[in-house]
């Protein structure tokens, strides 16, 4: 049967994203139809048409159930062979009983019987309304895939052995999902989010007969490049193991083999766990299943800090709130125990020993918690910050950078990369993005700015001393580099070159197989191997010769392939609190630097010591390895949730006809520039034509969109960005959000968005549009041009974005290149004698149309953007002065209204130059 028809209940595979949310549908769809049917009867023409659409359900149920364990292969057939007998009210009865265990979860926690059982004395309820004590208590619930081509009965004596071997003292409880390729292997491991370990049997055949277009989609982009086709049936098993690695590294492969030890030892099994040879050993199959799990559920810190409030201890340190003691005994705070609780005071302490362990020189349960951070985020070395990424990023740049060295900076990061370097003293080149006039953003560096830059400084013999390149991935609007090619371009330059990716807002992203492939730990890693492989020494070779005395403009047009003894130098700061499970401030440093042990790491130490309190939080520290033991077991499943979820918004705003009115979604076509998008992809959904697919996007594209992140231009209503945020969206409908544009607004979705916080944004949206309508109608002749006009002004009328200017000679090394000593300026500004202030008029402007150079002592940042558009020693240009006196907005960071802006005199530049 067609899946593909459209019909009421049966949507086409084009109106999903994503397959578990066609399956969530599905079984409800199932539900109503198969309640009608027992309401209505099957007669007649309604009976009829209910039986079709039960009938269409179950054949487009049938390849996607195969990679569920519930309800299983075995009660699916029992459920269509009752509609094929007519026998609706058993058939009511089991539909009913799935579709409300797989909505609440139920099934995790205990057997559903799917007939016979009387459903409605069960009690079903959601899973996450259980009180977290009972969740606690429950015993956490997954699926184990077995790759094996077996039949009926040998399925069964499979499942029965795995099943016979359960010991009440397990910590977990499992069960099996048989499926009998390798091509069903990786379509199970994408799809269903369950599944932790993967048992590869010996017995295993190549290809899927799965005929499903959206799951074969996954199917192609997981082997894609890979030549499956051509293998040997004795490589089927070493194969699923290693592509396992590459797409869900996070997960446990076992592989059962008959082949010889030394046979296999020559294979790549990617991050398979163990080889067995022995197929019937069922309980230590079983119990390396279960440590699998266990190895990542461990959380030394959080668990050495539950242990430690247990045990009854006297406080002779300088903590009063330890075990709450300043509390209990107040007559005036009672209400700060009330609100948080006992065990937040009794975890809270200054030891370090007891157990517990000391953030600066860590050797216990946090040094471990660490390790397996690195295991998880895909680093070499990775380290806890309990005071946010602000504080990586000055900890990274003092640790590699050297007052004097060269740093390429894109010039709209975070403010704190800018104190990095004042702080290190680093001579900074500040790269332009792509501005975005249109909504007042800007967008990220294009690599040929990169790329330009490094040549200039090579031509003008200045290249030994540039250390770092340091970008920003993803913007805060979502616009994420292809960090290969920006690194492998970079290093073709300079074969040593540090990278700094500050990652604050993609954390999550090496959760999901299509996001890793643009995260720094996932592009590193796959440097490491690839560089040094012959087909790139063959390929760089080949180039090297090409580009024989290659000019400039050549080597700007090809793309570069860097040397195979180029150094992978990476690092990447992440806000853990921003997109994952964490307290405020908890971030992490991950680092992949093939020269971090023999050049870095004392440094490294040193700056570390600099930046970290020594009264590190210990709540914080605990909830990084909570958030780690998180992602490490159901990041996938969150994260391909929220892209769900952000993806719901995306097709509600662009096919509402009445949101289209005074809304729209931006696309990667209105934030990428079409000279970026190798893939020629305008959006992510098209009304007409359904999905794009992300997968071949994101593998072309020099930027790429982050979906989750969706930037809603609002000018359309007549509000700024910044009131449309405070007085509609926060004031009347309790909705947060946190950066604006002057004509736009970022809502961002997380892993905790649910599809109901999806729907109610949809409908305040539908709400606010409403009453937009109706005040126009009514609207007088007067008041309807008065709205235009403030559209116009909002949509129109946006003052064009300032590139950065240049420093001042004062602060320069020469003048061929733009690098500036933002130190030197900085401390200078110290000196009040060295300073004027300037008003932001007329005569200002036509000082600066008539030549003369005024100098910025201070940094400049106004919010939004939020970003500097001044720093000290930075010229003044024209088209900065005339952006900030289009600003209209209320917060500009550095600026004083009453005194004006700071400049230095003239004298202080001039004392400079001589
Ligand atoms: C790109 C970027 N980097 C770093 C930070 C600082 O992160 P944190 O708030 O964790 O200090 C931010 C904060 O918004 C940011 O947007």
């Amino acid at each position: 049967m067609n899946v593909q028809a459209k019909d009421s209940k049966l949507s086409t595979i084009g109106d999903y994203y994503s397959a578990t949310q066609l399956r969530a549908d599905r079984w409800s769809a199932l539900r109503e139809t198969v309640e009608a049917l027992q309401v209505g009867g099957i007669e007649g023409r309604q009976g009829k048409k209910h039986l079709a659409e039960a009938e269409m359900l179950f054949d487009a149920l049938a390849p996607i159930e195969c990679y569920w364990a519930f309800p299983g292969a075995h009660a699916f057939d029992s459920m269509s062979r009752m509609l094929a007998s007519r026998n609706i009210q058993e058939l009511s009865h089991a539909v009913r009983r799935v579709s409300r265990a797989l909505t609440s979860g139920a099934y995790r926690r205990r057997s559903i019987p799917i007939i016979g059982e009387d459903s409605d004395a069960d009690d079903f309820e959601d899973e996450s309304t259980l009180p977290p004590e009972a969740r606690a208590l429950g015993r956490p619930y997954f699926e184990v895939l077995i790759v094996d081509s077996v039949n009926e009965h040998q399925e069964r004596f499979l499942r029965n052995n795995l099943h016979r071997v359960r010991r009440a003292e397990d910590p977990f409880i499992y069960e099996p999902v048989v499926v009998s390729s390798l091509e069903d292997a990786l379509i199970g491991i994408l799809f269903n989010h369950n599944v932790q370990a993967v048992v590869v049997r010996p017995g295993l055949t190549l290809k899927s007969k799965n005929a499903l277009p959206i799951l074969n989609q996954y199917l192609s982009h997981m082997t894609g490049n890979e030549d499956v086709d051509g293998l040997q049936p004795s490589d089927y098993g070493p194969e699923t193991c290693r592509l396992i690695a590459k797409v869900r590294p996070e997960l446990d492969a076992y592989l059962i083999t008959d082949r010889s030890a030394e046979d296999i030892a020559g294979h790549d099994l990617g991050k398979c766990r163990r080889v067995f040879y022995n197929q019937e050993d069922f309980l230590e199959l079983h119990l390396n299943i279960l440590r699998g799990v266990q190895r990542r559920y461990k959380t030394p810190f959080f668990s050495a800090l539950v242990e430690y409030s247990k045990q009854p201890t006297g406080v002779f340190h300088a903590m009063p709130i330890s075990r709450g003691k300043s509390i209990s005994r107040s007559h005036w705070i009672q209400d700060m125990g009330a609100f948080y609780g006992p065990n937040i005071f009794l975890a809270e302490t200054s030891a370090t020993s007891g157990g517990l362990d000391s953030l600066l020189e860590p050797r216990g349960p946090i040094k471990e918690a660490q390790e397996y951070a690195s295991r998880a985020f895909g680093s070499k070395q990775t380290f806890f910050a309990t005071n946010g990424t602000s504080t990586c990023n000055k900890i990274v740049v003092q640790a590699l950078v050297r007052p004097g060295d060269i740093v390429l900076v894109d010039r709209d990061c975070h403010k704190s990369h800018h104190y990095g370097m004042v702080l290190a003293g680093a001579n900074v080149v500040y790269m332009d993005s792509y501005p975005l006039h249109e909504y007042s953003m800007y967008g990220a560096v294009p690599t040929n700015e990169i790329k330009h830059h490094l040549l200039k400084l090579k031509a003008a013999g200045k290249l030994d001393r540039v250390r770092m390149v340091l970008l920003t991935n993803c913007t805060f609007d979502g616009l994420v580099y292809n960090v290969q090619r920006v690194m492998e371009e970079c290093l073709a330059i300079k074969k040593d070159l540090v990278f700094l990716w500050d990652e604050a807002w993609f954390a999550f992203a090496a959760f999901g197989p299509t996001y890793r492939q643009r995260t720094a730990m996932g592009v590193a890693n796959e440097m490491r191997v690839r560089l040094r492989s012959p087909e790139h020494v063959k390929a760089y070779e080949a180039q090297k010769k090409k580009l024989e005395g290659a000019d400039d403009d050549k080597l700007l047009k090809t793309r570069l392939l860097p040397p195979p003894d180029a150094r992978v130098r990476v690092y990447a700061t992440q806000s853990t609190h921003k997109t994952l499970t964490s307290l405020r401030q908890g971030s992490m440093i991950h680092v992949n630097d093939q020269d971090f042990k023999g050049e870095v790491e004392q440094a490294f130490h040193e700056a570390y010591m600099t930046h970290t309190s020594t009264s590190p939080n210990y709540q914080i520290i605990a909830s990084l390895d909570v958030g780690r033991r998180q992602v490490e077991l159901e990041g996938f499943e969150f994260v391909q949730r929220q892209v769900e979820s952000a993806m719901a918004i995306r097709r509600a705003v662009a096919s509402h006809p009445l949101l289209q009115k005074y809304f729209k979604v931006l696309t990667a076509g209105d934030m990428i520039p079409e000279e970026f998008r190798e893939s020629g992809i305008e959006s992510y959904y098209n009304p007409e034509k359904g999905w794009s697919d992300i997968w071949d996007i994101w593998t072309s594209d020099e930027f790429v969109l982050d979906p989750t992140r969706v930037t809603l231009a609002v000018g359309g209503t007549g509000w700024d960005g910044d009131t449309f945020k405070t007085k509609i969206l926060m004031d009347k409908y309790g909705i947060q959000i946190n950066k604006t544009s002057r004509n736009t607004v970022l809502f961002m979705t997380n892993i905790g968005t649910t599809r109901s916080s999806v729907a109610y944004l949809i409908e305040v949206l539908v709400e606010i549009a409403h009453e937009l309508d109706d005040l126009l109608d009514d609207a007088s002749k007067m008041e309807k041009r008065s709205f235009e006009n403030r559209v116009s002004a909002l949509v129109e009328h946006v003052p064009p974005l300032p590139d950065f200017s240049r420093f001042h000679d004062a602060f320069r090394d020469g003048e061929d290149t733009p690098e500036g000593d933002i130190r030197k300026a900085f401390f200078l500004a110290y000196d009040e004698n060295q300073c004027d202030y300037l008003n932001l008029d007329d005569k200002l402007m036509q000082r600066l149309e008539a030549g003369e150079e005024l100098v910025s002592a201070s940094f400049i940042i106004p919010y939004p953007p939020g970003f500097p558009i001044l720093v000290p020693g930075q010229v003044i240009s024209p088209e900065i002065l005339a952006f900030m006196r289009a600003l209209d907005v209320s917060e500009i960071h550095g600026y004083r209204p009453d005194l004006g802006l700071r400049v230095f005199t003239k004298a202080a530049l001039k004392a400079l130059i001589k």
